[in-house]
């Protein structure tokens, strides 16, 4: 086949055209992204002693060391979000080390640098009798007698264990070499010598290992420059299902995911375990920042997902006045000047420049509700645009499945795919002629998730139950590129229809699974973190790719089994020609650039 590259005829590619989907699923947010090592810190959720509902507060991942009992109490509230704390009681005869470990998530990972350590504790009056000198603190190996690095905090006048008021204390960790796993705890210990018989509580207990771009309370290191390193362009968040709710009242809600981790109570997410929002609407703005993506800020539109049964919500149409005043407050937040509300509580939680924000989703998959995004979304879309012309708007839905909603010109419809190879390669030519067959001129495309998820073969469809079926995809393969790269190329061809795209699920703890095939697969040991094979073609996409597209002619005319797209960098005067053989033969091909 001789592909022939024409010169003239380019149009420009779509700059945001590889980017990141991310919601916290799979502990992809907490115990995932958001670098804090401590499981549970501050005994907000389950998913160990309740795995069903009410997701109520848990021990989860703490374990008494010495001749201790740990339980939870709400006699002595943190804050009004943090109301559940631990006590420990110490035997009266108790000898030797007495205290706690956390297991981490599923492990912690020890590596040479400085580990931040704060935690809030308090006695009670009547069980303390003042003799406590000194608290340490430590990184251990479960498996040997290793400790990576300890930390004795001393007891002084202004700062020790009241039993009248919660005290903060802070101190660092220094690891000098690397464990060889991430089979460590952390742990929290006393001299029962000191303590016999006493009571204490314990709360908000963080360690943070060193963070992407050393942001406080910021993005696990090396997941961080994962993004980076895709040649990401934008970042959509925070879902997803996980933006919904499995009820209208455990929605994510932006504003209480800001300010100091003591007043963020989090909330039951909707991937089976509790979100404390630690990982908030601050630190995913400032992760764009860091990363240099844009945001794709997905708000709330009025309608929660409920998978206990209950079926789903929808606000009705009198009733969405708070909805989208919610919104307006979350986009004043981000982007007011600091003589607005929210614009100044900006500036003070550190921010006083306005973060650059310019696209947002309205809802997630509201295909879900036909009946009622068809007056959601145009409610929105003015309350919206009235008061920030210039955003670019995301509708979650449009006229597929039996929908009958128009959007206005300059919105992006975002479109799910959870498809079979055969899907993605039947598809390549979709946006080939789609504004003329949707009769749209300026209505542009967000593949907002997509994958290969279940090999072709005798299944009538796909099958989305778990555990999954011999067919289904659990992780990346060399199937899942040719499928997802055809279909990527078809979107490259049409950059005036497809605009951005992003692999979903994109990130997932393999020791909590909710959703596969991944994009990255992560353990708490930064060294087990797995690129897949679809990591690995987006990044080549995103870093091949030129400023202007350029037509292709073939002797043969045909596409299949080889498909193609072809870029023109004008800047460096570099083309770049992708090609993918979807058969299981060679094919012979040649490419001749014109001479311009
Ligand atoms: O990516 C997993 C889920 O798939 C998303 O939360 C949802 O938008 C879609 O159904």
């Amino acid at each position: 086949i001789d592909l022939n590259l024409d010169a003239d005829g380019r149009n420009e590619t779509a700059p945001l055209l590889y980017g990141w989907m991310f919601e916290d699923i799979s502990h992809s947010g907490d115990g995932g992204i958001y670098a804090e090592a401590i499981q549970n810190r501050a005994f907000q959720g389950s998913t160990r002693d309740n795995p069903g509902l009410p997701f109520g507060p848990s021990l989860d991942g703490y374990y008494p060391v010495g001749n201790v009992t740990l339980r939870l109490s709400r006699m002595q509230p943190l804050s009004e979000a943090l109301p559940v704390v631990m006590e420990m009681e110490i035997g009266g005869l108790a000898e030797g080390e007495v205290g706690f470990f956390n297991e981490g998530w599923w492990g912690i990972n020890v590596e040479p640098g400085t580990y931040n350590v704060s935690f809030y504790a308090k006695g009670n009056g009547a069980r303390m009798n003042g003799t406590l000198s000194s608290v340490n603190v430590s990184l251990r190996s479960n498996l040997t007698d290793d400790t990576w690095a300890e930390q004795t905090i001393e007891m002084t006048e202004d700062k020790n264990i009241s039993y009248f008021s919660w005290t903060q204390f802070e101190t660092q960790l220094v690891v000098e070499e690397s464990a060889p796993n991430s089979n460590n705890s952390f742990y929290l210990t006393f001299n029962a010598s000191e303590v016999a018989g006493d009571v204490f509580y314990f709360s908000l207990i963080s360690l943070f290992p060193e963070t992407y771009k050393n942001r406080p309370n910021g993005i696990r290191r090396d997941l961080g420059q994962i993004v980076e390193d895709l040649g990401t362009t934008f970042f959509r968040f925070p879902g997803g299902n996980n933006l919904e709710g499995e009820s209208i009242d455990q929605r994510w809600k932006w504003d209480k995911t800001l300010g100091p981790l003591i007043d963020r109570a989090g909330r039951v997410g909707n991937w089976g375990y509790y979100n404390t929002d630690g990982l908030g609407l601050m630190e995913y703005l400032l992760f764009c920042e860091d990363v240099g993506m844009e945001p794709v800020l997905g708000v709330y539109s009025g309608y929660s997902l409920d998978n206990y049964g209950a079926g789903d919500t929808s606000f009705p149409e009198d009733a969405m006045r708070p909805v989208l005043e919610d919104i307006l407050n979350e986009l004043e937040f981000i982007t007011g000047n600091t003589s607005t509300y929210w614009g100044n509580y900006r500036a003070e939680l550190g921010h006083p420049e306005p973060f650059e924000l310019n696209f947002v989703e309205i809802g997630n998959e509201d295909w879900f509700s036909p009946s009622s995004y068809n007056y959601r979304f145009p409610y929105l879309y003015s309350g919206i645009k009235d008061a920030y012309p210039n955003l670019t708007l995301i509708a979650s839905a449009y006229n597929e499945r039996d929908y009958n909603l128009t959007l206005p010109p300059g919105v992006i419809w975002d479109t799910h795919h959870y498809e079979l190879p055969s899907y993605f390669l039947q598809n390549f030519d979709f946006y080939d002629n789609w504004r003329e067959e949707t009769n749209n001129s300026d209505v542009g495309v967000f593949i907002g998730e997509y994958s290969v998820f279940q090999i072709d073969s005798t299944l009538p469809e796909l099958n989305f139950s778990r555990p999954p079926p011999i067919e289904h995809v659990s992780s990346p393969r060399l199937l899942s590129i040719i499928g997802e790269g055809v279909y990527l190329l078809g979107a490259e061809r049409n950059p005036d229809v497809v605009r951005m795209a992003g692999y979903a699920p994109s990130f997932c703890n393999l020791n909590s699974v909710q959703w596969d095939p991944d994009l990255v697969d992560f353990t708490a040991n930064y060294n087990e973190t797995v690129r897949s094979t679809s990591y690995f073609l987006q990044q080549l996409f995103a870093h091949s790719r030129g400023t202007h597209t350029l037509p292709v002619t073939n002797s043969e005319g045909e596409f299949n089994p080889l498909w193609w797209s072809a870029t023109i960098d004008e800047d460096v005067n570099a083309v770049y020609v992708k090609v993918i053989n979807s058969g299981n033969a060679t094919v012979d091909f040649s490419v001749n650039v014109g001479a311009e």
